[in-house]
């Protein structure tokens, strides 16, 4: 049965990769892009269905949610592949700093908004995270928005332990209700990453010497691509985290259920998502008699 696969990031680098290969695999693949450019030549060289959003703005995000909706009775899986690593602390128009913003809640806020949809898919979830979140991190529940201590690697390797503590929390709460969580680090990847970032980063991902050390899109795409055709329970295991198709150890926070719980708490308030999975702001409009009138 073809089943559909949505991928963010999917304009570039390895989700362009794994969208390729799924369409390849017969698969009905979903291209999520930010550039609508870049975005329309991986779905026009496919043939497919493309949507583009901003994770900078999360109502672009909201958007993104309700075409999804709309268009997709079923939405098999879902592969939160967005992110990257930037330079100056910024906040976004949401108040958000724009990494956490974009490699968590973005893809947090999206998947809440196809909550249902997801569950009655039996739906596979997956949190492209990354070794930073081992490597780089230094969380701090109570400086998620890293007012008293900032730098891009840190912000970087926080979000993705976010993703990893959100695989953990996602499982924890709707595991068995049939949707299966995965986490993994697709590995050093030669691809546009941190061409937005600055100093070290930059360079290693820009230098033609030390990008030789870096391994291919195809690669870190087949990653991905393992996760999105492999049968939960069977081939990974759901609330986990994997490394070159295999389980792998991370962050020591990222076992500690208190903190993946309060961070779920957290990002649901600064995204406007209640327990029953919908926009607080959602629901507010839906009862004010302009939208009452609009029925
Ligand atoms: N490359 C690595 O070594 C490595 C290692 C570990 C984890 N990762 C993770 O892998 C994922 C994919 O990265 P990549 O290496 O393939 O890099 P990439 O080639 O730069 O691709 C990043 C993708 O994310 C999208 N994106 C960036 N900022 C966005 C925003 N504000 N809103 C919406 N989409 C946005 C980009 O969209 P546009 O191109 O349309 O702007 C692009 O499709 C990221 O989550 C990254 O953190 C990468």
């Amino acid at each position: 049965m073809t089943r559909t696969i949505v991928i963010t990031g999917a304009s570039d680098g390895i989700g362009a990769a794994a969208a390729r290969q799924l369409h390849e695999a017969g698969e009905r693949v979903v291209v999520v892009g930010r550039d609508p450019r870049k975005t329309d030549a991986v779905a026009d060289s496919l043939g497919v269905d493309r949507f583009v959003a901003d994770y900078a703005e999360l109502d672009q995000v909201r958007t993104l949610a309700a075409g999804l909706l709309e268009r997709y009775p079923r939405i098999d899986v879902l592969a939160n592949n967005a992110g990257g690593i930037f330079g100056e602390r910024r906040v976004t128009a949401d108040g958000n700093e724009l990494t956490f913003q974009v490699n968590h809640l973005g893809g947090f806020l999206l998947t809440n908004l196809l909550r249902d949809r997801l569950i009655e898919s039996a739906a596979t979830v997956i949190q492209t995270s990354s070794l930073a979140a081992q490597r780089f991190s230094r969380f701090d529940i109570d400086d998620l928005q890293a007012q008293r201590r900032y730098s891009a690697s840190s912000a970087y390797g926080n979000g993705k332990l976010a993703n990893i503590l959100f695989t953990k929390e996602l499982h924890r709460r709707h595991g068995d209700a049939g949707l299966s969580a995965v986490a993994f680090h697709p590995g050093a990847i030669a691809s546009s990453f941190a061409s937005t970032s600055r100093g070290a980063w930059r360079w290693m991902y820009t230098n033609p010497i030390a990008t030789r050390l870096l391994t291919s899109t195809e690669v870190g795409g087949s990653r991905l691509t393992w996760l999105a055709l492999g049968k939960p329970g069977v081939d990974f295991a759901p609330g986990e985290y994997y490394a070159e198709n295999k389980r792998a150890r991370t962050h020591r926070i990222a076992a500690d259920p208190l903190i993946a719980k309060r961070l779920w708490d957290a990002s649901a308030a600064l995204t406007g998502i209640t327990e029953a999975g919908v926009a607080e702001a959602d629901k507010a409009e839906a009862g004010t008699p302009e939208a009452e009138a609009d029925r």
